[in-house]
Formats: C-alpha cells, sequence, structure tokens
C-alpha cells in the first residue's frame, strides 16, 4: 500500500524509518516508470536507492540509455541538466533539491567565459583557430553549449586526458574551466610542463596576464576549484605517510598539484573504486568526499582493507548533502500521483549545442 504524498514540511517531520519504507514502497510501485541515479558522494539513506550508482560519465550514459519516463538525479543540478539533454524529450530528469549546485560550476558563468574568450581573440586573432574551448562536466548547460558552437567539447575527471590529446590534435591551445586542477594534473601527466600553463583569473582584465603570457601557453587554466577537495593538503598526506609509510595514497583529480604529486593513484570516483577494490590489503589514505570514503572504509574492511580519509577535517560536498531522504521521498510520492516535482529543462537552444559537446566526448571515450 503506497501512502498519500505529504507536503515537504510534513515529509520533514516523518520518522527516519518511516521515510526509508515509503522510499522503498515508492520506487516499486513506480516500477520501470522511474529510474534513480546515484552520484557516489551521496549519503547512504540516500544511496541505497539508487538503481544505479557511478561517476559523472557513468551516470550521464546511464542517463542517455534510459528508457524510464522519470530519471530522478541524486546528485547535483549539472547532472541533472545532462540527463536531460541526452534524454529523449518525452523523458523527465528531476532533482530532488533544488539547491543542490555545485560551488565549483558556479565558478565560471558563460558572461565571463565570453568576456575571457573575447579577451583571448584581442590577443591571438580569432580565438577559435588557436584555442579549443574544454568545459568539465561540472558546468552549467549554457558553457557546454559554449564549447559546441565553437568546435569544443566537455570531459569528466574519466577522459579528461584523451579529451585534451584530441583537443591539442586540432588546436595549439585549450582554454580548460572551471576547474584548473583537473586541468594541471591531467596536462602534466600527459608531459605538459607546468610552464605551459597559465591561470585565467576570471575577475581581472586579461586574466590578470600579459599578452605575451598568453601568446606562449599551452593550456589556458580557469582559476576555479572544488571547495571539498582543497581541504586536502600535502602536509596531510605526509603526515599520514610518516606513520604509515606503507599506505598507498589516493587523491581525485579536483585536488592540488601537490596532493596528486605525493599520491599513488589518481582517478575519478569510479576509479578510485576499481583502484581499491583491485589492490592489495593494507592502509588506503583517501582524498575524495567523505560519504564515497566512509563506504569505501565499510566495504573493503572485511577484505582486510583499512582506508582513511585524508583530511583531519570533516570535508562533505554540501551541496550533494542537499538531496535527502525526505526530499527523494516528496519527489517519488508525487511522481506516484502523476505530479512532476522540480524538473530539470533545459531550453533546445541551449540543449542542441551542448549535446554536440557532449557526443564529441563520447566519441573520444566511447
Ligand atoms: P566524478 O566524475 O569523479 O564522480 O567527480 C564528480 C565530482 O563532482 C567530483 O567532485
Ligand atoms: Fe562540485 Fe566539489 Fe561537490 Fe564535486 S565535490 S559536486 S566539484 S562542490
Amino acid at each position: 500500500m503506497v501512502a498519500k504524498p505529504l507536503p515537504l514540511e510534513e515529509v520533514m517531520g516523518l520518522e527516519p524509518r518511516a521515510v526509508q519504507e515509503r522510499i522503498t514502497a515508492a520506487r516499486e510501485a513506480l516500477g520501470e516508470e522511474v529510474v534513480i541515479l546515484g552520484h557516489h558522494y551521496q549519503r547512504e539513506e540516500v544511496f541505497r536507492h539508487a538503481h544505479h550508482a557511478g561517476d559523472s560519465l557513468k551516470l550521464a550514459r546511464r542517463a542517455a540509455a534510459s528508457r524510464a519516463r522519470y530519471i530522478v538525479f541524486c546528485g547535483v543540478h549539472f547532472m541533472a541538466e545532462v540527463a536531460d539533454i541526452l534524454s529523449r524529450p518525452d523523458q523527465v530528469a528531476i532533482l530532488p533539491d533544488l539547491a543542490a549546485g555545485c560551488s565549483m560550476a558556479d565558478m565560471a558563468s558563460l558572461a565571463q567565459v565570453s568576456r575571457a574568450w573575447r579577451e583571448l581573440e584581442e590577443v591571438l586573432g580569432a580565438a577559435g583557430d588557436q584555442v579549443m574551448p574544454v568545459t568539465y562536466i561540472n558546468s552549467a548547460a549554457d558553457l557546454k553549449a559554449f564549447c559546441g558552437e565553437r568546435g569544443g567539447i566537455v570531459c569528466t575527471s574519466s577522459n579528461a586526458r584523451q579529451v585534451l590529446a584530441w583537443a591539442w590534435e586540432r588546436r595549439p591551445k585549450v582554454l580548460f574551466f572551471p576547474d584548473q586542477h583537473l586541468g594541471r594534473n591531467t596536462a602534466h601527466r600527459m608531459g605538459v610542463p607546468l610552464e605551459d600553463m597559465v591561470v585565467w583569473d576570471y575577475g581581472r582584465p586579461l586574466g590578470g596576464l600579459e599578452p605575451e603570457q598568453i601568446r606562449r601557453a599551452r593550456l589556458i587554466l580557469w582559476k576555479g576549484f572544488c571547495s571539498v577537495h582543497q581541504m586536502f593538503r600535502p602536509e596531510h598526506v605526509r603526515a599520514f605517510k610518516e606513520r604509515h609509510p606503507e599506505a598507498r595514497v589516493v587523491a581525485h583529480p579536483e585536488c592540488s598539484f601537490e596532493v596528486c604529486e605525493l599520491a599513488d593513484f589518481v582517478g575519478s570516483t569510479e576509479a578510485i573504486i576499481r583502484y581499491v577494490a583491485e589492490g592489495p590489503p593494507g592502509r588506503y589514505l583517501v582524498g575524495t568526499e567523505l560519504n564515497l570514503v566512509e563506504r569505501l572504509a565499510r566495504r573493503f574492511a572485511p577484505e582486510g582493507k583499512q582506508v582513511h580519509f585524508m583530511s583531519p577535517t570533516v570535508c562533505l560536498c554540501s551541496t550533494m548533502f542537499r538531496i535527502s531522504p525526505e526530499h527523494l521521498l516528496w519527489t517519488l510520492e508525487n511522481l506516484l500521483e502523476g505530479r512532476v516535482v522540480n524538473p530539470i529543462r533545459v531550453p533546445e537552444a541551449v540543449a542542441g549545442p551542448a549535446r554536440l559537446a557532449l557526443e564529441r566526448m563520447f566519441q573520444v571515450s566511447p
């Protein structure tokens, strides 16, 4: 028996156990009408209800392949936008709490990137001949469209290397936004020296650079970062290694260059899980969001793997955390009544060119 949907304020007052039971019942009653996608950073009480879990790339593929009428995205706003862009017009992507944004994605707006592009043109001439725009998937749909319209492309933390190689095969320079760390860490591992990279400070004219620096650079890195991953510091790694020299150090590529240089393995959330799953028993020090690290610790403890969080302070992704079990329940029970709450719709004028940039990415990393 499925209960009648309650207003969100009342759902918020339910006992946690009742919330869990009602989610399970609503999910079952919706059957194939709904697919719930869960990013690895979701809290356990939400994550356990996902039909599919994954990193940004895997979930984008899942959304594109889904036949379900409703795609409920337990993740952040840009992920639900990608699901809408890649799904059929009769499917609806839903974000259970619209406040679940990404602070890094908010560090680059279309106005700022368009201004940067114009300023690059002042220095380089037609920027489109010289510079390939590459946006990390952690960005608004209109920035993906910006790339799509200029021959550019999207990347995720899983395929940034292939995407950058693709970009440099076509143009001598890359403008990479919004995450400077993913761009720098990936390019450096591809053999690009740090001297060939500059940081574009989007708050300053010409990115705070001299025209000569722009002419010389191969990689122009937007000055964006993830507020969660910037909390991991090289001194945390060194202090841990002093106590446990044998420990394997694992970092997400949104971590700083210094942290990634100290890591034994750098990869996306999905790749991190694989690394620990396939590794030998022993200690792992992991620099990525707390929910995922705690899940790894629980899952692999029986195999003799001790998984530790890299920072001494708690670093949660507070926007991922916005998706509460109560919001998920409220979303599902409304769907049962035929009401769609919090749909994410990207207008076709933006979705079309954004899809182009995403499809280029899928060609590069099928
Ligand atoms: P992944 O694609 O590696 O899951 O990363 C997404 C993200 O937002 C990490 O902060
Ligand atoms: Fe955005 Fe960082 Fe949260 Fe990932 S962890 S969703 S990059 S704020």
